[in-house]
């Protein structure tokens, strides 16, 4: 299959949505990732993406809706009023909500879950391209399963060229990582992966904003996560990742001293630091992490990706502080290191 990819201007979405209602995937920009899109209403075309993934089928797809009111046919019963103020907060946005599954969601979408997870972006691609297909569209991030999500085009092609028909190219993803998932189902939220919309910000909506403590640590053998998504290794690069925690100087040193074991034997490290850090390192070969939280949640899937790119085989990282978008930040890292991290 040959994959086209077209910069995002009206005459392309409207072939886009002819090509979901075709039953045929399209990867299209949101404001968190880039998303791997299907007529979530259609079995065979929500197969098509655990297909061109490589996705466990067991990992459910988040709907997305392009008007509040395309909600309701959805899930099973009235939003909350918890799930309402969220609604009115965060949507159009980086907010995914799960409710109970209504009978129109294939099971394919859930992947056989009773519940169903819904998201209204904010990108005005994403959101036309709802509007012209006229279904919601299923779409999980558009990169191969267990690599980092793409935030720009170019890394869609990387990981799908060949295995989709086309790609919409509408530049680089304002947030940078992928959004919150919050469990409505309960009688308080609870947040299953951090995001653009950050606990605190849920906490000031809600009065509560509690973290799934599975966010932080790898499952126990034979826990059963509260998201599927949980399960697997994400985000990775290929060399081993490990992360630093601890007071800046001591983790500069011990990063410094891996760093230089690791070449004594004949690796090829790579530190992934804060912007203030940077000259600490001297001679290493460092990539920046970002300045402040915003920046690093932007950067980090390039970073990701950029260590495979510069042939690193051993990867150190300082940690991140665990609060606002830091904490997603950081969930990301934790994940791509299999939640290898050293406290110094
Ligand atoms: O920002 C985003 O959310 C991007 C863009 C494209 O919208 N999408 C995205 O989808 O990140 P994906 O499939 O890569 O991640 C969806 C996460 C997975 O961890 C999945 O397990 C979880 O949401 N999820 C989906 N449905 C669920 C459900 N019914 N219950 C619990 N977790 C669910
Ligand atoms: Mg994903």
């Amino acid at each position: 299959m040959k994959t086209r990819v077209l910069p995002a201007g009206d005459a392309a979405i409207c072939e886009a949505a002819s090509v979901i209602r075709s039953g045929q995937l399209v990867a299209f920009p949101t404001e968190t990732v880039y998303g791997l899109g299907a007529n979530g209403l259609d079995s065979e075309a929500v197969s098509r993406i655990f297909e061109a993934k490589g996705r466990p089928g067991d990992n459910p797809l988040i709907l997305h809706i392009s008007r509040a009111d395309q909600l309701r046919p959805l899930i099973a019963g009235e939003p909350s009023e918890l799930a309402r103020r969220m609604m009115d907060a965060f949507w159009p946005g980086p907010l995914t909500m799960i409710f109970p599954k209504s009978a129109c969601v294939p099971p394919e979408v859930t992947a056989g879950l009773d519940t169903v997870a819904i998201r209204l972006p904010l990108h005005p691609v994403a959101r036309k391209l709802i509007a012209a297909a006229g279904v919601p569209i299923a779409a999980p991030s558009a990169n191969r399963s267990g690599r980092p999500s793409p935030t720009a085009a170019a890394h869609v092609l990387e990981d799908m060229d060949g295995r989709i028909p086309m790609i919409l190219d509408g530049g680089a993803c304002a947030v940078g990582l992928e959004s919150t998932v919050v469990d409505m189902t309960g009688t308080a939220p609870r947040i299953l992966r951090p995001g653009g919309v950050t606990a605190e910000q849920v906490e000031r909506v809600c009065g509560s904003g509690e973290v799934d403590p599975a966010v932080m640590r790898p499952l126990a053998e034979g826990e059963r996560p509260r998201s599927p998504g949980m399960k697997y290794r994400h985000y990775a690069p290929s060399g081993d990742l490990t992360i630093y925690e601890g007071g800046e100087g001591d983790v500069i040193a011990a990063i410094s001293a891996a760093y230089d074991r690791a070449l004594a034997e004949g690796r090829r490290p790579l530190i992934f630091a804060l912007d203030r850090h940077l000259a600490a390192y001297g001679a290493r070969r460092v990539e920046s992490l970002g300045a402040d939280e915003a920046a690093m949640a932007h950067r980090i899937f390039a970073v990701l990706r950029d260590a495979d790119a510069l042939g690193a085989d051993v990867l150190f990282s300082e940690a991140v502080e665990a609060r606002g978008l830091g904490l997603a930040v950081m969930n990301r890292l934790g994940r791509a290191a299999a939640f290898h991290i050293v406290e110094v």
